[in-house]
C-alpha cells in the first residue's frame, strides 16, 4: 500500500472519530415518551392536545402520548383496577377522580409527590388539596379541575315570566310548574341513573337539608328523618311534581341531561362547570343561560367533584411525568383550561384574575362553595360505599322500594362494610 493511500485512510478514520465525538457531545437529549391517561369529552381532549403541544415545545426531550378513556367515571375506574392493579408501567400520568385517591394510594398504585412539589407551589393550590390528596401523611395527587355542582337556568324564560332564579327547592318546584306547563318543557334535569353521578346529586340534596351519610367521627348516619325527607323529595320530583322526566332514573347522566337542556327541553339543569362553556358556544342557547348556586332546604350545599393528576407508582419515567404534571397544573395552563373549557381552576390566584372572572361569572360561587363543600367519604373502600348508595337510591327513584326501606338497607350495609374494613 503506498504512503499516500495510507495517509488517506488515517485521515478518514480521524475525521470519522472526530465527527462521532462531536455528535455524542452535542446530540439532543434522548426523547422519552410519557403516557398520559385521561377520560374526558371530545372538546376537552382537543384542548388538552393543544396544551401538550406547548409542553413539548418547552420540553423537547419529552413526547406525550395520550391514552384516551371514556368520560364516565365508573368506566374509567374499572380500567384502572386492571391496569394499575396489575402494576403495569405502561401509564405514567393518570387523571384521577377525587374519589379514587384514598383507594389507589392505599393499594400502593400512586407515587408520593412529597419530594417533587415545592412548599411554595403546594401553598398556591386551593386548600382542598390537603383534605383529599393526603393519605397517611403523603400527598398523592394535585387537583387539576375543581368541579362543583351548579344550577343552570333559562334566563330568557325566567324574564318572560317575571321570575327569579330559585333560592330554595320549593321555589324551584313552583317556578318549574308555572313555566314548564306553558312552554311544554321539563322543569328540572338532574342525574338519577344508577352510577356515581347519582351519588353526587344525593349528597348535594341531603346536604341542603343538613343530612349526611357518615359523620365526622366516622359513624354511619344514613338512616335519618332528614335523609328520608330528601329521598322522598327526589322521588317526587319525577312522580309527584312531574317536573323531572320519567327516565331520570334510567337514563339521566351528565351528558344526557346536558343534551336535553341544550335542545331547549328544560328550564333548569343541575350540572358541573364544563356546561357553561358549551352553552356559550351553542348558537341557540348563547345569552339565554344563567347560572347560580343550587337551591336549598336549609343550607346551600355543593359536592366536590374534582379531577386530579397523579403518577403511576410503577411508571419508569417518574421525573418526566412530574414535569408534565407541573406544567398542566401551572397558572398558565389552568387559565387556558378555564378560558376555553370553563373548568374551575385549582390555583387560588386565578380566582382573582379579571379575565377569568369575566369569562366564568360563576367563579365566586365556586370559591364560596369550596369553603364548606361536601366531600364524598375519603376512604379506600369508597367504591363499595358508592355501589350501595347507587343501588338503593335508584330503587326508590324507580318505584321498586320505599325510602324508609332503602335507608335502612343503606345503614345496615354501610355499617357492615365499615366493620369489615376495620377488621382487616
Ligand atoms: C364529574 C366529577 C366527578 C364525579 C363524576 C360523577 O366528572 O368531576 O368527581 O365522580 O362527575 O359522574
Amino acid at each position: 500500500m503506498g504512503a499516500r493511500l495510507q495517509n488517506i485512510i488515517f485521515l478518514s478514520m480521524y475525521t470519522l472519530l472526530g465527527l462521532w465525538v462531536i455528535y455524542t457531545f452535542f446530540r439532543p437529549g434522548k426523547t422519552a415518551e410519557v403516557v398520559f391517561s385521561i377520560g374526558a369529552g371530545a372538546n376537552e381532549i382537543r384542548m388538552v392536545k393543544n396544551l401538550l403541544e406547548k409542553f413539548e415545545v418547552k420540553n423537547p426531550t419529552v413526547k406525550v402520548k395520550l391514552n384516551i378513556l371514556p368520560a364516565p367515571t365508573d368506566q374509567q375506574h374499572h380500567y384502572y383496577l386492571t391496569t394499575l392493579g396489575a402494576k403495569s408501567p405502561d401509564i405514567d400520568v393518570v387523571r384521577i377522580d377525587t374519589i379514587w385517591i384514598a383507594e389507589f394510594a392505599s393499594a400502593g398504585w400512586l407515587e408520593s409527590l412529597e419530594s417533587y412539589l415545592t412548599a411554595e407551589n403546594r401553598a398556591s393550590f386551593i386548600p382542598i388539596i390537603e383534605k383529599i390528596n393526603v393519605i397517611q401523611s403523603n400527598l398523592y395527587a394535585l387537583p387539576w379541575d375543581a368541579n362543583i355542582g351548579l344550577l343552570y337556568y333559562r334566563k330568557d324564560l325566567l324574564e318572560k315570566y317575571h321570575e327569579n332564579p330559585p333560592a330554595t327547592w320549593k321555589e324551584l318546584i313552583n317556578t318549574s310548574k308555572k313555566i314548564s306547563s306553558s312552554e311544554h318543557i321539563y322543569g328540572y334535569l338532574w342525574q338519577g341513573k344508577q352510577y356515581e353521578g347519582l351519588v353526587c346529586n344525593f349528597i348535594e340534596f341531603i346536604g341542603s337539608n343538613n343530612g349526611g351519610i357518615i359523620d365526622v367521627n366516622g359513624k354511619v348516619i344514613a338512616n335519618s328523618v332528614k335523609n328520608k325527607r330528601i329521598l322522598d323529595f327526589m322521588h317526587d320530583l319525577i312522580w309527584k311534581y312531574r317536573i323531572s322526566p320519567p327516565n331520570t332514573h334510567s337514563e339521566l347522566m351528565e351528558e344526557s341531561s346536558r343534551h336535553l337542556f341544550q335542545q331547549g327541553k328544560s328550564l333548569f339543569l343541575r350540572n358541573w362547570t364544563y356546561v357553561w362553556d358549551l352553552c356559550q358556544k351553542d348558537p341557540f342557547l348563547k345569552n339565554k343561560v344563567g347560572v347560580s348556586q343550587l337551591p336549598k332546604f336549609v343550607s346551600n350545599s355543593s359536592v366536590y367533584g374534582g379531577w386530579h393528576l397523579a403518577i403511576n407508582a410503577h411508571s419508569k419515567k417518574k421525573e418526566k411525568a412530574w414535569q408534565l404534571i407541573e406544567f398542566l397544573t401551572s397558572n398558565e395552563s389552568q387559565k387556558e383550561l378555564a378560558m376555553n373549557l370553563s373548568w374551575a381552576p385549582t390555583k387560588t390566584l386565578l380566582y382573582k384574575d379579571p379575565e377569568v372572572l369575566q369569562k366564568l361569572p360563576f367563579l365566586p360561587i365556586v370559591e364560596r362553595s369550596l369553603r364548606n363543600v361536601q366531600i364524598r367519604p375519603n376512604v379506600p373502600y369508597y367504591q363499595w360505599v358508592s355501589d350501595i348508595l347507587q343501588e338503593h337510591i335508584n330503587r326508590v327513584l324507580s318505584n321498586q322500594t320505599s325510602s324508609q326501606k332503602a335507608l335502612q338497607n343503606i345503614q345496615k350495609r354501610l355499617t357492615y362494610i365499615q366493620n369489615e374494613f376495620a377488621r382487616n
